[in-house]
């Protein structure tokens, strides 16, 4: 096999090495050549978290486009008593939601369809993937506000619905569209009814008298919403949707956290970004804060450039297409650490989606392995800790007021570039930072699609332009304000 030689822009890379000369960033991140200086104290555990602050998250309209405020969710799940095995928990929910995932990927490949049949293996424990989901806006459904998920993963929207069948405890109020004159229901032998197999894997099933269309959305490890098919107006900021096609679950299970529901922002007809594209051209990004009770980041709608923050330019990659799986794939052509570039035969190959729901990057053995070898070896000094399931580049970091840690970019076809904040870089299985791990792992198998996973993605700008098929990255310090 010919080995592909990672792509990488002399020009950026030029660039880079003057901004790497001691540029100090104003949140206390030093950079030194190919280093960033990482606060032990700035690290996630050190929140108080207040329940309140996860109602109401505001919006605004700028130059065309409305800017949703975008909240980490452990900052609605009140206080959290033990952040040990928070952390910890978490890793593990986001393990099995890729296995989850891996196995619809390989079933839709394997039987050429798009029926989301759930892998044996993967225990029936409810409400993973929605777990790992962490990031959250409020719209408003009805003329009701609704705080609900967002997933680039996803295709329908849905939120919880009277009379419920069964239904999770959530903070709004729960939908009640017998109370909203402006609700319609979607009938069975309608287009939409029939997009509902490519949106969710399943198709719509007709009710009696009258002849709703009814949706199953099955997340693959035993959470699921269920119900039928409506029309409402939504609004996003003050720019109002009419007729927005949603799910009114009647039947829904899941650790959704509170949440109302979900936004689905993938590449089907049915989400959100598809029925807001004659509004907003389809474009949106997003700036993905970190935990921190006070960070804010922001869900934009509409590509006018002029709002967003980013510090760096923004540079695009080629979004690659493939009819049968409804993700956003990207060609991951290298990765440098510290400015030195990892040599691995899988780069090059279209097998990346880059996912808002899924929390620690995956990459394949052969990539992981030089990755992990080089951030190693530029990392000595500190002492080692054990590995925690699927992270084994631990270090105990206790003694340590801050760290030196080497940079990491990640680069795409069209010299793309994602140079990874300082903030998902470690993540840290104990509170007391005596096992702080290298934030990025391994799959099993050399064929699997990998991920690029939301801890990464934190502190960037990344926008979606579905119409353009591009997706461009730029760093911004994601705030609300
Ligand atoms: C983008 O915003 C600028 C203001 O910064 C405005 O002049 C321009 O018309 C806007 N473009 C669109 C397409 O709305
Ligand atoms: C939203 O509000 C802004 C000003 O605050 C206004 O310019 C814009 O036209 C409004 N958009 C809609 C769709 O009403
Ligand atoms: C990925 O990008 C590289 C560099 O531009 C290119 O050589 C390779 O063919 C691309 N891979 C795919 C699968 O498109
Ligand atoms: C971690 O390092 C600190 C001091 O550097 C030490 O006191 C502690 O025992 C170490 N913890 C573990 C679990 O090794």
């Amino acid at each position: 096999m010919v080995q592909e030689k990672p792509a990488f822009p002399s020009k950026l890379l030029h660039l880079s090495l003057l901004v790497f000369l001691l540029t100090i960033l104003d949140n206390g991140v030093q950079c030194f050549r190919g280093k960033k200086v990482l606060s032990m104290h700035k690290f996630q555990w050190k929140q108080e978290s207040d329940s309140s602050s996860c109602l109401s998250q505001k919006s605004r309209w700028e130059n065309g486009a409305v800017i949703l405020e975008m909240k980490h969710k452990d900052s609605c799940s009140g206080k959290i008593l033990d952040w040990n095995k928070k952390l910890q928990k978490r890793l593990i929910m986001d393990n099995f939601q890729l296995r989850s995932l891996q196995s619809r990927i390989k079933n839709i490949i394997l039987s050429g369809n798009i029926d989301d049949s759930v892998d044996t293996q993967i225990p029936l424990t409810s409400g993973i993937r929605l777990q790992s989901l962490n990031y959250i806006v409020t719209v408003e459904l009805g003329g009701r506000k609704m705080t609900v998920i967002v997933d680039t993963g996803s295709d329908l929207s849905w939120v919880q619905c009277q009379p419920c069948n069964r239904c999770y405890n959530q903070q709004d109020p729960v939908f009640n569209p017998s109370k909203s004159p402006s609700y319609r229901t979607v009938l069975c032998n309608s287009l939409t009814c029939r997009s509902l197999q490519l949106a969710t894997g399943n198709s719509g099933v007709c009710g009696s008298n009258p002849p709703t269309c009814n949706y199953v959305v099955n997340y693959g490890d035993g959470s699921y919403t269920s119900g039928e098919v409506g029309m409402e107006h939504l609004n996003l900021g003050n720019t109002t949707v009419n007729n927005f096609i949603f799910g009114c679950g009647r039947k829904n299970q899941g650790l959704f956290g509170g949440a109302s529901g979900l936004v689905g922002l993938g590449r089907t007809d049915l989400s959100l970004i598809s029925q807001i594209s004659p509004m907003f051209g389809g474009v949106f990004s997003y700036c993905l804060p970190t935990t921190e009770a006070e960070a804010s980041g922001s869900l934009v709608m509409g590509g006018n450039s002029s709002v967003y923050k980013n510090t760096t330019p923004i540079s695009y990659t080629r979004m690659i297409h493939n009819p049968l799986l409804p993700f956003y794939f990207l060609n991951l052509t290298g990765i440098t650490v510290g400015g030195v570039e990892v040599q691995a035969p899988s780069f090059g190959k279209d097998r990346m989606i880059i996912d808002s729901g899924t929390v620690i990057s995956r990459l394949p053995p052969s990539i992981y392995q030089a990755l992990k070898a080089e951030f190693v070896k530029q990392f000595s000094g500190y002492p080692s800790a054990p590995s925690f399931m699927i992270l084994d580049s631990c270090f105990n970091l206790s003694g340590y007021q801050e760290v030196k840690i080497p940079d990491i970019k990640m680069y795409f076809e069209g010299s793309a570039e994602l140079n990874v904040d300082v903030t998902g870089v470690f993540y840290s299985v104990k509170t007391d930072a005596s096992q702080v791990c290298l934030a990025i792992a391994s799959l099993p198998y050399e064929d699997e699609v990998g991920i690029i996973g939301n801890y990464q993605q934190k502190n960037q700008r990344i926008i979606y332009d579905t119409k353009g098929s591009m997706l461009g990255f730029a760093e911004e310090a994601c705030s609300f304000y």
